[in-house]
């Protein structure tokens, strides 16, 4: 079942700077979808478009099958269903504290006081960052304002939620922690599209994949499948994750059983490798 859907958007940013040229993607509901591509590609304008902070010069979004509206009402209540995270937290925290901040979506939506205490310590507690609650917002970590940012999102429930470059920035085990917080997101129910160019991260945690180039898409499909496309992915200008590839050679010595699914991540890899050692012993 499709979400979200762009129907052949062309963008144009004010002085004439082509940004997507008639871009088609469907979001499937309940997916993690992974958006790749080398800088510029329109990435970011994809996403802008698709909580209506942007309008297309030409082409349509969809929200659910219905072509969404721009008035500002639409706009509210397509805001409410597809949450937004910037890829820089300080473009999205004012607030003077960190509860104060997540609570502006809540209030926003026109929740009383005490569903949106609720919703915010559910969202702080989603992102475990619960002993941030009375912190100024101007004294966290990079790690940290992101977590909020998109705590502030998560407050608002949305059906949607749009990370752009959710890792960028974030040190090895911020990120990690980050990317377990989005899969339990994803678990609840969420549909997850983030922007990257990290194609080992969206092998770790997508399902679905599109590859952006000059503001189009130019492969899209199950990441297994488009992540080992060494065609597709040389026109984004992307090499295949080296988890992939390990998986795939784990495949192809016979070392999954038919139809199993194949590893995602490096732990799964490695326990794999464990797994067959121990086999080989045994015989
Ligand atoms: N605010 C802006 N004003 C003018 N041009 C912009 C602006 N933001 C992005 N662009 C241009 O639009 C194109 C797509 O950018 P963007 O969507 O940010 O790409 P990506 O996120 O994939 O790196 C690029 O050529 C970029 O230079
Ligand atoms: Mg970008």
């Amino acid at each position: 079942m499709t979400i979200l859907k762009a129907d052949a958007l062309t963008y144009t940013f004010p002085g004439g700077v082509p940004a997507l040229s008639g871009l088609n993607l469907s979001i499937k509901r309940g997916r993690k979808l992974a958006i790749l591509g080398p800088n510029g590609s329109g990435k970011t304008t994809l996403l802008m478009h698709l909580n209506g902070t942007l309008r297309p010069s030409s082409g349509q979004v969809f929200l659910d099958g219905q072509p969404v509206g721009y008035s500002r009402r639409a706009l509210t209540a397509w805001r409410r269903r597809v949450g937004l995270a910037l890829q820089d937290a300080d473009d999205q925290l004012f607030a003077a504290s960190v509860f104060e901040d997540v609570s502006f979506g809540p209030l926003n939506m026109g929740l009383g006081d005490i569903e949106t205490k609720e919703r915010v310590i559910e969202a702080l507690r989603i992102m475990n960052i619960a002993d941030l609650a009375d912190r100024p917002t101007h004294m966290l970590s990079g790690g940290q304002k992101k977590r909020v940012a998109i705590a502030g999102i998560v407050a608002m429930r949305p059906e949607v939620l749009l990370l752009d470059e959710p890792t960028s920035g974030l040190d090895h085990h911020a990120s990690a922690h980050l990317l377990a917080v989005l899969r339990k997101i994803s678990e609840a129910g969420t549909t997850l599209v983030f922007t990257t160019h990290d194609v080992d991260l969206a092998y770790s945690i997508a399902d679905e994949v599109a590859l952006f180039n000059e503001g189009k898409v130019v492969a899209k499909g199950p990441s297994e499948k488009i992540l080992a496309d060494d065609e597709a992915l040389s026109r984004a200008h992307l090499n295949p994750p080296m988890l992939l590839q390990l998986a795939l050679k784990a495949r192809c010595l016979g070392w999954l059983g038919v139809g199993e699914s194949l590893p995602q991540t490096l732990q799964e890899i490695l326990d794999l490798m464990e797994r067959k050692s121990r086999d080989a012993l045994k015989h």
